[in-house]
């Protein structure tokens, strides 16, 4: 059963609590809070007062993606708020080993992102430090974009450099996740779904939750 991570990037932020309630009594396993810094991407977001707040209403693992430039100086802070899960871009993390040693140390599970144009393979040297690899299957900043079709072979090169390493890497796709091209992804050895509009959006989100958990 795949994990599934609706993206909070989507919801209506005037109804904060009650879209904390819904995923709550989803199917839902994480819940997915994307962090700009408008410098490493072209947007701003929200951050960390509002994640602290969102740790005292949700029941679910808090997956933090920070798509933000020096990840190093707020990894404690995330901590503090609430991160489980910490995810730093490869393309933001000159050392990219001490930052994920940093966000073990702080007890956090180590995630990497990587944009598009980011081989699969620049992360074959540190893949048993990884507990999970974002593949974007979007150009990060915002939600609502097609997903890139050329994320599939991503995936399928991924796994394969997970299972040469005897890595437990969890695979995570964040962008574009659709009902359609869902099953696809995981077909290619996708571990984590992220999905934003598709559940938010959506007429019933607890129904389009339990259909993704149920592929
Ligand atoms: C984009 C974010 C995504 C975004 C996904 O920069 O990292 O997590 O919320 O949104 P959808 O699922 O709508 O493409
Ligand atoms: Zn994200």
């Amino acid at each position: 059963m795949p994990i599934i991570a609706p993206s909070l990037l989507a919801s209506n932020f005037l109804q904060l609590a009650s879209e904390c309630d819904m995923l709550n009594k989803s199917a839902a396993d994480w819940f997915h809070l994307d962090v700009m810094d408008g410098s490493f991407v072209p947007n701003i977001s929200f951050g960390l007062p509002v994640i602290e707040q969102l740790r005292t209403a949700t029941t679910k693992v808090c997956d933090v993606h920070l798509m933000i430039e020096h990840p190093e100086q707020y990894a404690e802070a995330f901590k503090k708020a609430g991160a489980d899960i910490l995810t730093v871009h490869y393309e933001a993390c000159t050392h990219l080993h001490r930052n994920l040693q940093q966000i073990k140390s702080l007890g956090m599970k180590r995630g990497v992102a990587l944009n598009p144009h980011t081989p699969v393979h620049l992360l074959a040297d540190i893949i048993q430090d990884i507990d999970l690899v974002c593949i974007m299957s979007v150009n990060p900043g915002f939600g609502g974009q097609s997903f890139i079709p050329q994320t599939l072979e991503k995936i399928r090169t991924l796994k394969q450099l997970i299972i040469k390493h005897g890595a437990n890497t969890l695979i995570e796709i964040d962008g574009g996740v659709t009902l359609e091209n869902a099953k696809s992804i995981l077909d290619a050895g996708a571990d984590v779904l992220v999905a934003g509009n598709t559940v938010f959006k959506s007429a019933d989100p607890i129904a389009t939750i339990a259909a993704l958990k149920a592929l």
